[in-house]
């Protein structure tokens, strides 16, 4: 969090998570949307989920002085008519996930949509206290299994969190949309030994995992583990622990999870034909820039020997073709 943060955002943003958690207890078709995605109430409360009203200031309910307080607008609770000034309340008729940092504050909001509609999700804009390249959601709840178990696992969405944490894999934090950045990945070493990414089955998903090892080649440490779970295409981790349950999911987790070095020489190995000099050597000019951002020893001594055999090389010739 920036020290500039101006004092009271916390409070601000606090009192908004209480007003959204009373709504939804009064809110029926806010209970049966989460219902029908699954969601028991434990787990409800356990995030803190809440609603957004329908009405355009229903934050005038808690905020006495709503209309002019600078750091209601801050926080990213309202927007303002551009002419007039008027405010609107930045949330309405959603279902609200809060986002905490670290120290289990408040810093911002995801609200979905109840059903189809866009966006889907709308989140707080960037704020002294939010920015989302950097915050890992779900943590405060997922931080003593994360210690327990020695690992952590990143997903993309606010739902996969939940319903993990729901079915018994409480390690998971999302990266908040799909850019898992350096700044996530070195949060996330710090965190535990074993970092898994799971992202949707979707191509956006691998996207996301491949910029994810990118992100991740200059802070591989000896020791570390870093592997991907692709899920099939039509899943995600939410609709997956809940079609499959906890034990499949894991089982999944540490047997068919790929490590980062297999992830990225079969990436590699598919975009060329490694039947062909040409495409040998290619596979070394892609690899190249990559590996140069390795420090770990270890490792980037094991991926060039795997990238020696594939380009059918001596590792002193590889070397050679390296420096
Ligand atoms: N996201 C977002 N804004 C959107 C769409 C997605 O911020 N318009 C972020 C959210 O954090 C979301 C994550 O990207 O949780 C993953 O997106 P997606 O897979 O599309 O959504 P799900 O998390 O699967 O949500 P749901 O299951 O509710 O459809
Ligand atoms: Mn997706
Ligand atoms: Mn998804
Ligand atoms: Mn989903
Ligand atoms: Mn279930």
């Amino acid at each position: 969090e920036k020290a500039k943060a101006a004092p009271g955002i916390y409070d601000v943003l606090k009192t908004a998570m209480n007003y959204y958690r009373a709504q939804l207890k009064t809110a029926p078709a806010a209970i049966e949307y989460l219902k029908s995605r699954g969601v028991e109430g434990r787990t409800a409360a356990r995030f803190g989920l809440g609603f957004a009203p329908s009405a355009g200031q229903s934050l005038k309910t808690v905020f006495a002085d709503y209309d002019k307080n600078p750091v209601i607008k801050e926080a990213g609770l309202v927007a303002e008519e551009e002419n007039t000034l008027r405010r609107y309340d930045r949330f309405r008729s959603r279902v609200l996930f809060p986002i905490l940092n670290q120290r289990s504050q408040v810093i911002g909001f995801g609200g979905r949509i109840m059903g189809n509609g866009a966006p889907k999700y709308l989140n707080s804009p960037e704020t002294p206290v939010f920015e989302k390249g950097k915050e890992l959601y779900g943590l405060p709840q997922a931080r003593a299994a994360i210690r327990d178990r020695g690992r952590v696992l990143v997903v993309e969405g606010y739902m996969d969190v939940v319903m993990l944490n729901q079915h018994g894999v409480e390690y998971a934090v999302a990266s908040l949309g799909t850019a898992c950045t350096p700044e996530h990945i070195r949060k996330l070493l710090k965190l535990a030994d074993e970092v898994y990414f799971c992202f949707d089955g979707d191509k956006a998903g691998k996207k996301a995992a491949w910029r994810a090892l990118e992100n991740s080649l200059e802070q591989l440490v000896d020791g570390k583990k870093l592997a991907f779970l692709f899920l099939p295409a039509e899943h995600d981790p939410d609709s997956y622990v809940q079609e499959f349950g906890q034990a499949q999911f894991e089982n999944a987790l540490l047997q068919d999870s790929v490590p980062l070095a297999q992830f990225l020489l079969k990436e590699l190995s598919a975009q060329v034909e490694l039947e062909s000099e040409e495409g040998r050597a290619k596979l070394i000019s892609l690899a190249a820039p990559m590996l140069s951002q390795v420090k770990a020893p270890a490792f980037g001594m094991m991926i060039r020997k795997r990238l020696a055999e594939l380009s059918r090389l001596e590792m002193s010739e590889l070397s050679t073709v390296l420096d």
